[in-house]
């Protein structure tokens, strides 16, 4: 575990790291040896966060209010980096509005495409040079299971989910060439704060954020993409390969009328 260091360098960068997954993935790579850059928009839990990283694991945790929906993500992350060179990126950040598409406005629409979208685009390709340059680095972007298929009422966010497992796939091979690492994470439910704001009930298969930063981290290097847990794989070859699109696409639409 604590090769990390050796294997990507000194510092990790977390976008979107204020709390749930990407609090717990800030700690693991504190666990791991890693100095943090914590991304988010409230500063009081990033702050939270780095004193405690720094009091548990003697790691330099530092962190920046960086809101990614802004214009021009590249040149606001070299404003937050300074002179920190991240070799580990963890793009975790999403927005995750839910409801009917017809209800989501212009504004929330084109936030959903900036924050899950075009940020991973621009902070990948913002810290790949140095990476390259040293011939060593890491890039994880967090996808879900519903970028999967089509899943209703929560449509736009699911599609961006898709975008990013297509994306984290294809730089796995293209990147892997130049000695960086890049993974692409696909959990089903996690109990984070956010999806109880969203959803409100535990589900089967749910995990801990724990579990799935300590996964994601733990399959750098193995292979494109990860599922994290047995019954969420299963589920996965259940959904790709077993059951017909298109029924799958109204049995999920009707649960989720049930829930947002
Ligand atoms: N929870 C699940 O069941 C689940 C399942 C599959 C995949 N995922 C994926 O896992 C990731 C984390 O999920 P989560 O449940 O932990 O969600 P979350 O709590 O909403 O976490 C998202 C993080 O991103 C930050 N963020 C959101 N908008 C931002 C913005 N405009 N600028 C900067 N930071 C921003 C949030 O911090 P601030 O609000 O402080 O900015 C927060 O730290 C997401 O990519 C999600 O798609 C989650």
């Amino acid at each position: 575990m604590s090769d990390f260091r050796e294997r990507y360098g000194e510092w990790a960068l977390v976008a979107g790291a204020s709390e749930g997954l990407g609090a717990a993935f800030a700690e693991q790579l504190a666990g791991r040896g890693m100095n943090v850059l914590l991304l988010a928009r409230r500063e009081e839990l990033l702050a939270e966060l780095a004193g405690r990283l720094t009091a548990e694991y003697g790691i330099d945790a530092r962190w920046r209010v960086l809101d990614l929906s802004d214009p021009d993500p590249a040149a606001r992350l070299e404003a937050a980096c300074g002179d920190i060179s991240p070799g580990l990126l963890v793009y975790n950040a999403a927005l995750i509005p839910t409801g009917p598409f017809v209800e989501m406005t212009q504004d929330t629409l084109e936030r959903i495409a900036r924050v899950n979208v075009l940020g991973p685009l621009a902070l990948t390709r913002a810290l790949l040079d140095p990476m390259r340059s040293r011939g060593r680095g890491a890039v994880v972007l967090m996808s879900s299971m519903s970028g999967i298929q089509g899943w209703p009422r929560i449509a736009a966010y699911a599609a961006t989910k898709a975008f990013n497992t297509t994306l984290g796939e294809a730089l796995w091979y293209e990147l892997g060439e130049e000695g960086i690492d890049v993974v692409v994470s696909c959990p089903a439910a996690v109990s984070t704060p956010a999806y109880f704001r969203n959803f409100g009930r535990r589900v089967p298969g749910m995990l801990t954020p724990e579990t799935v930063a300590r996964k994601t981290l733990d399959a750098l290097g193995k292979g494109p993409r990860v599922v994290p847990g047995l019954f969420n794989r299963i589920g996965w070859q259940v959904m790709t390969r077993l059951l017909p699109r298109k029924p799958l696409i109204r049995a999920m639409g009707r649960t989720m009328k049930k829930v947002v």
